[in-house]
């Protein structure tokens, strides 16, 4: 798992029953771990190392030949063994020439029916992706049986599941070739959290299926995002077991002796990859599926010299062993028994692993950034001569296509996500255009989730955003299936509809690569996982149109793909041009505006001949909409074609470190530690115990992540000092946020600075699962920290007495950060508490707010706010587990669910990095919530909702900011942002 949180990793105090590292690598294990001061108690796995003894004992067999005693040889009793072991290292994994002749799976669960899918748009994912069969899919005994035209006489006798899809799209289950399920569960607790060791960089012993958890919720949430994860059927089984949900397991794993007349079968681990954690880890095998990290995540344990030191040794370990098998092969081979007398077939369990890789038996998967990291590892495997199957993360592949193709054995496949780029030094340089530019380059490309780093329901969505940055649609959808099963070594089995495999099936509701896109029916060995009629879950209304059963028409980034090249990842982003003169839009298809007044929303015109319309904008200013403004246009300094696109307001960002870091994972870029007042003594100096402190103190202007955003429509953003790590929960004092203009050159500019105090901030929540703060103070403890700052108690002259009597007066917003419906409650009874001694009204909202549709009604009741954040839900943590999933699974979402009982609703965001794909997050929520909110609607989340809860009304106002998209809606995959009308600075800025 690649974590972004900016802290340190709990590292684990006891110290490893038995360190194990490479030759000379025995002491980089301890010395990063004494300077972390976090630590965690926490059981280990062992590693136990024993040595395989074979048979030892020999016998003598006295040769019958009278005149040949003295080279009589001693022939051991295993000598049978001995030489079917020794054949075993030249199997060549696969599977079995008739494996497509198969009648039913190994997985097939009896008593289940046949099913027909009638009148599919089937992907099949044959021919690199291009190939697309309209007809039926029969499944029969946990196989795909037929495609095209399926005879009756295969069905017409038998009790068979008959499903009408309507010309929908049907596509193999969806294949995660990078996730953390079932070894990091949801929630997390900390007796669920298997997927750490602290034996050492290399560590090629571990197997992650002795940490799978079945009850991880994430499982069936990944269902209904369309399939199953890498290498696990993500279905429950009858046996309830995790050897159960494994797929094609090695012989050896499950139990079975392996049948000397079938080929080997690849070591990989079918089965979730489990992996490092920064900065803990540095490489993981998983019962053969062998992961090595380059780069930062290993630092741990030293630089990057030591960990390429660390896998040469480990190779080299591998390599005497290796040989030694070989050479006691031969012997036996050539019948030399004498000379093998005694010993038994050299094997270590440590390093038995590494030799499968040597032997070109297993997939080996990387992790890896940057160029110095790509490079070492390639050297690394022309010196050793292994393949590797994956390299995953790659944020700078695309800058170095021709090291990649010197990879021995063969072109890797890259295993990407989408962007996720900024979040650490080694992605800084990341593009969202790599997926293209390496599949440009004849690289196989996969999207991964790193779940829970991205959550593996939405994978799709990597895909989509790939697609949307010029991947073709046939290798996006392939990104996701084919390619990620084939470089598992399992595309006989998954990732692909054809005869004999045992893909699973996911019938969608739209082409998958639309945004939204959510599945009907998900069949698992035959078996329906979701979508059950019974259960009458209603996905996808309004999709009937045609246009949403092709992929959307996207822009062209051509300009800005080959910038990225040039620029090695760091292209300018600061505009081009501004205009301060008039400027006309031409061919408009919407407008959003900002209405002038108190608690206005939006207003949205609509213009059904886009041709005809103009917007005119002087100084800034928007002064003409509609087709009667086409002659003011005549005199226009700029004329701007829209093509049918929109002009939306610009959207706030809330929730993330934009603009108080540059890069979350060097605190050298950001604002430092804060103290925790209820951790920590605060240093009197400051003459403040709550030691409440002020965004604005320690805004940056002009960060990647803030110019990015700017130029993806999000230009203001207010920012606290509460981060939400995914887990856990961020220390009580949350400071004093600020709202900035995410474009702004630095905060002396007249228009760079909103608010500079916007709202006081609490984070409150029971302890995080696993212990970041020894000293957390208990949920008790912060509510009544709370009570006692509300209720006037500390000194007005200090920072803390004043803002928080500000915030129990109503003259500041107080947003808590709480997850739990039941914390959210006992907070409803303070408010109340408050105001009735106090006299007086709190603007209070709830951010992260997880489980507020369980109180929606007491909530409205309440006048508080919610801002909802991240905008799609996830059970992270105890507080956060009950969530409401939405369709497939639930007819409800938490926001639709919120919206009906009157609350006034915002989304936010986690990462600074993800800000951009805000527009996205605001267009899939309309449809989520099955249009129950409209688009105008859908703005005020992101926009004036915001400002009312944030009291920022007036602030930005009228004199807010408008983007222009050019292309189509801005809220979905068919436009892009070309310019941006700001009323404040007087200009048009143009992209
Ligand atoms: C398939 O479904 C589409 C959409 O409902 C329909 O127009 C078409 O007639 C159907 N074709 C067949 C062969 O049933
Ligand atoms: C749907 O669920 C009902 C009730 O549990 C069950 O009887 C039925 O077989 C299920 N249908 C399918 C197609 O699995």
């Amino acid at each position: 798992m690649e974590r972004k949180g900016g802290r340190p990793l709990p590292i684990y105090d006891s110290p490893p029953a038995q360190v194990i590292a490479p030759t000379g690598g025995s002491n980089m294990a301890s010395s990063k771990r004494k300077s972390d001061t976090l630590r965690l108690k926490a059981l280990t796995l062992c590693a136990v190392v024993a040595a395989i003894t074979l048979y030892a004992s020999y016998v003598p067999l006295v040769s019958t030949s009278t005149r040949d005693r003295q080279s009589a040889q001693r022939l051991p009793l295993a000598a049978q063994d001995i030489l079917r072991q020794c054949a075993s290292r030249r199997a060549v994994p696969g599977p079995p020439a008739d494996f497509r002749e198969r009648e039913r799976s190994d997985r097939f669960e009896p008593g289940t029916r046949p099913t027909l899918i009638k009148n599919a748009t089937l992907w099949t994912g044959a021919r690199n992706g291009s190939e697309i069969v309209y007809g039926d899919i029969f499944l029969d005994k946990g196989l795909v049986r037929g495609i095209g035209y399926i005879p009756e006489v295969l069905y017409a006798d038998r009790e068979t599941d008959v499903v009408d899809a309507h010309g929908g799209w049907v596509t193999p289950g969806i294949v995660d070739i990078h996730t953390h399920l079932g070894v990091i569960s949801a929630p997390v607790t900390a007796g669920a959290f298997d997927f750490s060791s602290a034996h050492g960089p290399v560590v090629p012993w571990m197997r992650s299926i002795d940490g799978f958890n079945t009850h991880d919720d994430a499982i069936a949430l990944a269902v209904a995002g369309g399939g199953q994860a890498f290498m696990v059927k993500l279905r429950k089984t009858s046996m309830r077991t995790p050897t159960s949900m494994l797929i094609e397991p090695p012989y050896t794993l499950n139990g079975s002796t392996p049948d000397p007349n079938l080929p080997a079968r690849w070591r990989h681990l079918k089965y979730v990859v489990f992996y490092v954690l920064h900065p803990i880890f540095g490489t993981k095998i998983d019962h053969g599926w062998y992961r090595q990290a380059c780069g930062e995540s290993p630092r741990a344990y030293g630089n990057r010299m030591d960990t390429m030191w660390s896998f040469r040794s480990a190779y080299e370990e591998a390599r005497k062993l290796r040989d030694a098998q070989d050479m006691f092969c031969a012997r036996a081979e050539a019948g030399l028994w004498n000379e093998i007398q005694g010993q038994d077939y050299p094997e270590d369990l440590r390093w038995e692993a590494l030799v499968d890789v040597l032997r070109g038996r297993v997939k080996v998967s990387t992790h890896c950034y940057e160029p110095v990291d790509l490079d070492g590892i390639v050297r690394l495997t022309q010196e050793f001569k292994f393949p590797i199957a994956s390299f995953h993360h790659a944020h700078e592949a695309y800058l170095v296509p021709d090291v990649l193709k010197n990879t021995y054995g063969g072109i890797p496949t890259l295993a990407l996500f989408a962007d996720s780029s900024r979040f650490k030094r080694e992605a800084y340089r990341g593009s969202k255009f790599a997926p293209r530019i390496l599949a440009d380059h004849g690289f196989p490309v996969a999207m991964k989730s790193d779940h829970p780093v991205l959550i593996s329901r939405y994978l799709m969505f990597e895909a989509q955003q790939a697609h949307y940055h010029g991947l073709p649609p046939h290798l996006a959808l392939a990104a996701v299936t084919s390619v990620p099963a084939a470089a598992a070594g399992l595309s006989h089995r998954i990732g692909i509809l054809r005869e004999g495999a045992d893909a699973d099936v996911v019938l969608w509701d739209s082409h998958p690569l639309q945004l939204g896109a959510t599945p009907r029916k998900v069949w698992i060995d035959g078996i329906l996982q979701v979508g059950n009629d019974t259960d009458h879950i209603v996905v996808g209304p309004g999709k009937t149109a045609a246009e949403w059963q092709d992929p959307p028409d996207v822009p062209d980034f051509t300009t800005e793909r080959e910038a990225d090249i040039k620029w090695d990842g760091l292209a300018p982003l600061t505009s081009n041009r501004t205009v301060a003169g008039r400027v006309a839009f031409q061919n408009v298809k919407e407008v959003f505006l900002r209405q002038s007044g108190d608690s206005a929303g939006l207003s949205h015109h609509q213009f059904d001949e886009a041709a005809m319309t103009h917007v005119i904008v002087d100084r800034g200013r928007v002064s003409c909409v509609g087709p009667v403004c086409e002659g003011e246009g005549r005199n226009a300094e700029v004329r701007i074609d829209l093509r049918g696109g929109t002009i939306a307001p610009g959207m706030i960002a809330y929730g993330s470190a934009l603009g108080i870091e540059e890069i979350q994972a060097e605190p050298s870029t950001g604002d430092g530690t804060r103290y925790d007042p209820l951790a920590s003594d605060v240093p009197k100096i400051l003459g403040d115990v709550g030691a409440v402190v002020r965004v604005e103190d320690a805004l940056i202007f002009q960060t990647r992540n803030a110019l990015v955003a700017h130029r993806a429509g999000v230009t203001y953003a207010t920012t606290s000092f509460v981060r939400s790590p995914v887990f856990l929960r961020d220390q009580f004092m949350g400071g004093l946020s600020a709202t900035f203009r995410t474009g702004a050159p630095h905060a002396l500019d007249r228009t760079a600075i909103i608010k500079p105090v916007t709202a006081l901030h609490v984070s409150i929540g029971r302890a995080p699962p696993i212990s970041f703060t020894p000293n957390a103070a208990s949920l008790s403890t912060q509510i009544a920290t709370l009570r006692h700052l509300l209720l006037d108690g500390e000194d007005t002259r200090t920072q803390t007495g004043d803002w928080f009597k500000k915030a129990a007066e109503g003259a500041i917003p107080l947003v808590v950060e709480v997850s739990s419906a039941d914390i959210m409650a006992t907070l409803i009874r303070l408010k109340s508490e408050v105001e009735e001694k106090r006299g007086t009204y709190m603007r209070m909202v709830f951010s992260r707010a997880t489980e507020a549709h369980r109180i929606a009604e007491e909530i409205a009741h309440a006048k508080i706010g919610v801002i909802l954040t991240p905008s799609r839900q996830f059970p992270w943590s105890w507080d956060d587990r009950r969530i409401l999933a939405g369709p497939p699974l639930t007819n409800d979402t938490a926001l639709a669910a919120l919206i009906k009982h009157g609350v006034t609703v915002g989304l936010g965001t986690w990462e600074a990095c993800h800000v951009p794909l805000t527009r996205f997050d605001v267009g899939w929520a309309i449809l989520e919530s099955n249009n129950w909110i409209n688009k105008r609607q859908a703005y005020e989340l992101v926009s004036t909702n915001l400002e009312k809860m944030l009291d920022l009304e007036g602030w930005i106002g009228d004199m807010g900011d408008l983007v222009a998209y050019e292309g189509g809606s801005a809220l979905d995959f068919t436009s892009k942002p070309i310019a941006i009308v700001s009323p404040a600075r007087q200009l048009v800025e143009i992209l």
